[in-house]
């Protein structure tokens, strides 16, 4: 994703940093979270949708079974009425006006089977008697739909509306019983009226005729439904047997005069019967104005249900009412919470153990991948021995094993690129050494030549004046008789000439660098004939000379008249190194590969200064107030001829160690390679002296 895209979408951003084992499990979440929304989703509105088909299919049937008691109640009017108006005695006391025998029978059958009006009209419509009201007669009802009917000789049977004047001819009671003050419900539609005095009755109507065929009146009866809640209540028994859920019934029937409850056993919040309340605006337009059922869930005074509503009509067919079942909702709203927690229950529990399953599978992919990482780090950092441990055979388990080649073969290319790196410093080390050297010895050899050419001429031109002079110094001495004074400056005339010719005499021993003439020598003889003739020289100086000789030394190819030169020039200089007495140790050794002779002089005298120690083969440096400085630069010439080298190891204040290394098989002298002899004492060099 490009830098763009990450800057747009930050989770995406913070994704992507996110370790492999997260990515992983929040991308399965991911999926399962949406599969489990949109289940859960389609699961809710499946349940809801078939909870509440269910509920109101039962709903529905309930209504139904409602009516049933309503007709049952009905039918019980028309069956009285019918029955009573085929009586013979109520015939005979109708045509004979016998009033008493009337009001015993209709009276009795009134009271007996609840009916709240039980009338007798003559054939032309008119109260004879009123069971409820014996005294108030001779008011015409033909014009009442159910009696005209009756006057035709028919059978008529309905709900009506009674007018309070019509309720009032009944019964004073009736009109009050019907009567009712609306209680303001808040979603009910408007109307003008804030009572209602009119009743609604279940009334029927039967012709009386006599047995000829003769229509006598008409007998009709009624009961108020205004407040009477057998029905509502016979309908919540039957229907809905009484049950309760959390102390509510859940069944309630109604029945409406209009929009108005007039009998009903849904209760309002003080626990009373709801009646005098109105239905809401939208079920009174559905039923009342547009005359169909209503099946829907719906406010009831305090609470939600899942209701029916139905028409009921009079005998023209008008709406005058409705009858209501409905049952509380909670239960149902319970059920679907309870299913719904349940499934949001399982639904978490199958999370938990999803998440950690893929917390394990996540583990087990990423962990190798970490372990990885971990060594691709500790490679970076150099630790090439850090191996993976890991044999599982999948893709993973394969990487594992390529990158551990990888790491083996690595470690081998670096450990011979290091053996490479090594060796090389090694060779250039020694070739630097070499060339060091090499240069040593030419700069020493150039020097060399053009000391020992001037030297040689110097000595030459020097020479024959010297000689003269030594000779007349000493013919002076011998034939002329001079002062003690005179005497004694020849005398100094001759000992200088003839120091100065003891010089000359080195510079062109120095110079002339005369071919060897090597024979088979026995070099440690040449050592004890040279320490013979200094033997008495060092008794003197209070020296001793020690010689710790190697008598298997095999022989060698020496010069010997200048071997012995160059011991002599060592052993002197270490007697003159030791002014106070000492011991002078001359000691010869097989070298340890046996192809060289080491004779080291050993003394215990004054040592070397450090800063000396490179100038000592230098022609003419000395220390001494009386030497050459020409003994060592010889000895190193003579030491090279013989295809030698010299080291020196000194400390000052306790001696210096001399030691001269003869190889076994020596080279022509022209193609000696001579190495000069190291400035800096070595370890080995060290060990002999003292
Ligand atoms: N064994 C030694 N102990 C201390 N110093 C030494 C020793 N050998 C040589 N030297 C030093 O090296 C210098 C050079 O020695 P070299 O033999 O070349 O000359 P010299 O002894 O001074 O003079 P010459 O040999 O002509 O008498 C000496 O002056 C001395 O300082
Ligand atoms: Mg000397």
């Amino acid at each position: 994703m490009s830098e763009r895209n990450s800057k747009r979408w930050p989770f995406a951003r913070l994704f992507r940093d996110l370790p492999l084992r997260y990515k992983f499990i929040l991308g399965f979440l991911a999926v399962i979270g949406f599969g489990g929304i949109v289940s859960l989703f389609v699961g809710t509105r499946l349940e809801h949708q078939t909870i509440f088909s269910l509920a109101q299919a039962k709903v529905r049937h309930d209504l139904a079974s409602a009516w049933t008691v309503y007709n049952e109640r009905l039918n019980d009017v028309r069956d009285i009425v019918r029955l009573n108006a085929g009586r013979e005695t109520i015939q005979i006391a109708l045509v004979q006006k016998k009033r008493d025998v009337l009001s015993n029978i209709l009276g009795y059958v009134a009271r007996d089977f609840q009916l709240d009006i039980l009338t007798l009209t003559d054939s032309q419509g008119r109260v004879v008697f009123r069971s409820r009201r014996p005294e108030n007669f001779g008011d015409d009802r033909s014009a009442d739909p159910l009696v005209r009917r009756a006057l035709r000789k028919e059978l008529a049977v309905g709900t009506q509306i009674f007018s309070r004047a019509d309720l009032l001819e009944e019964s004073p009671d009736l009109a009050e019983k019907a009567c009712f003050e609306f209680i303001p419900t808040p979603m009910a539609a408007e109307r003008p009226e804030n009572r209602e005095e009119n009743g609604m009755v279940l009334s029927a109507a039967a012709p009386v005729i006599d047995a000829r065929g003769n229509l006598l009146g008409t007998l009709y009866g009624g009961v108020l439904l205004n407040r009477n809640y057998d029905i509502v209540d016979r309908v919540k028994d039957i229907v809905y047997k009484g049950e309760k859920y959390q102390g509510k019934d859940i069944g309630t029937a109604t029945i409406f005069q209009g929009d108005l409850r007039i009998a009903t056993n849904v209760m309002d919040e003080g626990g009373k019967r709801a009646v005098g309340t109105r239905v809401s605006r939208e079920v009174n337009q559905a039923v009342l104005r547009e005359g169909r059922p209503w099946v829907d869930r719906a406010f009831v005074v305090t609470h939600w249900y899942l209701t029916a509503y139905e028409p009921i009509k009079n005998v023209d067919g008008g709406t005058i009412g409705m009858l209501y079942v409905g049952m509380l909702e909670k239960p149902y709203i319970d059920v679907q919470n309870k299913v719904m927690r349940t499934f949001a229950l399982l639904a978490g529990l199958c999370t938990v153990i999803l998440l950690g399953l893929l917390s394990f599978f996540a583990t087990t992919v990423t962990k190798p991948l970490q372990a990885m990482v971990t060594a691709t780090d500790k490679i970076a950092r150099g630790d090439l021995n850090h191996r993976l441990e890991i044999d599982d055979k999948d893709e993973i388990g394969q990487l594992a094993h390529s990158f551990n080649r990888m790491t083996e073969d690595l470690k081998n290319a670096n450990d011979n690129l290091t053996q490479w790196g090594k060796m090389l410093e090694k060779r250039v080390e020694e070739r630097t050494r070499e060339l060091r050297e090499t240069q040593g010895y030419l700069i020493q050899s150039e020097k060399l030549a053009s000391l020992g050419k001037m030297a040689a001429g110097v000595a030459h031109e020097i020479n024959n004046p010297l000689t003269s002079i030594l000779i007349n110094a000493h013919l002076m001495l011998e034939r002329g008789r001079f002062s003690e004074e005179l005497t004694e400056n020849l005398t100094l005339i001759a000992e200088e000439t003839s120091r100065c010719a003891q010089i000359v005499k080195g510079l062109l021993e120095f110079a002339r660098q005369t071919p060897s003439q090597k024979n088979t020598a026995d070099i440690n003889e040449v050592a004890e004939r040279t320490a013979q003739l200094l033997d008495k020289q060092a008794s003197v100086r209070n020296i001793k000379i020690l010689k710790d000789l190697d008598r298997t030394l095999p022989p060698l190819k020496l010069d010997k008249n200048k071997v012995q030169q160059v011991f002599w020039n060592l052993m002197l200089n270490a007697c003159e190194a030791m002014l106070e007495g000492g011991t002078l140790t001359i000691r010869s050794r097989l070298g340890s590969d046996r192809r060289h002779v080491e004779v080291a002089f050993v003394d215990t005298g004054v040592g070397i200064p450090r800063e000396n120690l490179h100038k000592l083969f230098d022609p003419f440096f000395t220390t001494k107030s009386s030497g050459t400085g020409l003994g060592l630069a010889v000895t190193y010439g003579i030491v090279q001829q013989h295809g030698g080298t010299i080291a020196v190891s000194s400390e000052v204040g306790r001696g210096s160690v001399f030691t001269l290394i003869f190889p076994l098989e020596q080279e022509e002298d022209n193609e000696i390679i001579i190495r000069r002899p190291h400035d800096e004492p070595s370890q080995e060099e060290d060990i002999g002296r003292g």
